[in-house]
């Protein structure tokens, strides 16, 4: 996902910035009221509301008005719609709808712009806690105004490491399983937030010195992946590869630990199916 940055990535920073905004303000109205929301199955253990689609509905019109040709990849109106072609929207109108549902102060609004693949512009909009975390490619990420730096442990004895357990695809979990076994006696906590797109943020902010999970859409990861490459970290599948919209399996770090995570990550799992 590396490629020059085009002209234009700061108008598209500005307007993704303000659709967060809209979204956010949308979502924070919404919650006083979470308790008479309708939750509708998307899966047995996976629940949507009429928030996520109104959030996605504002930041389409924002973005469509202001950005002539973009197309819209947003989880709850065109999730179909390919990631890595054009000049992309990839939206997740509300990260964390578990923890959002249950007034669990952990959820934001994500959008990244995407040029064949490649993302140019991107913010994060922290809803419950506050903040909005954006970049642009080879600009850097920021915090509001203030520039994102990741962490600069070196131990892994000192380091927190984010993740995702799996929940709605359990076909990993035994792997999953085996990971968290390993990290668990070596770092100094694991931490499972809820919402990927914040759990990159917290890395890109140096709160995290790495994180990952097993399986994420592209909405998930995007705008975070941006950030904390930005700000100075790594993000690569669980081979190492560069990570792209549609990696899955993501692994990112500060950089000064990556090779260790990498490796910690997969250690013995050809070799010892179940050692558990
Ligand atoms: C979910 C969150 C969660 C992650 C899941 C995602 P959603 O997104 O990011 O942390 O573990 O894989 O699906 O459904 O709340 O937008
Ligand atoms: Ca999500
Ligand atoms: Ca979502």
């Amino acid at each position: 996902m590396t490629s020059p940055a085009h002209p234009k990535r700061q108008d598209w920073r500005n307007a993704a910035v303000a659709a967060a905004d809209a979204a956010a303000r949308f979502i924070a109205h919404e919650s006083i009221s979470r308790h008479t929301l309708a939750w509708e199955e998307k899966s047995a253990t996976d629940f949507v509301s009429r928030v996520d689609v109104g959030a996605e509905e504002r930041i389409r019109d924002m973005l469509t008005a202001r950005i002539p040709g973009i197309r819209m990849v947003g989880e709850e109106l065109s999730a179909d719609a390919h990631p890595e072609q054009g000049l992309a929207a990839i939206v997740d109108p509300l990260d964390g709808t578990t923890n959002f549902l249950h007034g669990f102060p952990n959820y934001g609004v994500s959008i990244c712009i995407a040029l064949d693949g490649v993302p140019q512009a991107a913010v994060v909009h922290d809803v419950a806690r506050g903040g909005v975390l954006h970049a642009t490619a080879s600009d850097g990420a920021f915090l509001d105004s203030s520039r994102l730096q990741v962490s600069a442990t070196t131990s892994p004895a000192r380091a927190l490491i984010g993740t995702g357990i799996p929940f709605k695809d359990v076909s990993q979990a035994d792997r999953y399983l085996r990971q968290l076994r390993r990290l668990m006696p070596i770092v100094s906590g694991v931490r499972r937030a809820g919402s990927a797109a914040l759990d990159l943020s917290d890395v890109a902010r140096g709160r995290f010195d790495g994180f990952w999970e097993l399986f994420l859409n592209p909405w998930d990861l995007a705008g975070g992946v941006l950030l904390v490459r930005e700000a100075g970290g790594r993000v690569t599948d669980l081979d190492g590869r560069d990570a792209r919209l549609t990696s899955g399996a993501i692994v990112a770090s500060n950089g000064i630990l990556h090779d260790w995570f990498l490796g910690m990550l997969n250690e013995g799992d050809d070799s010892d199916p179940d050692p558990t």
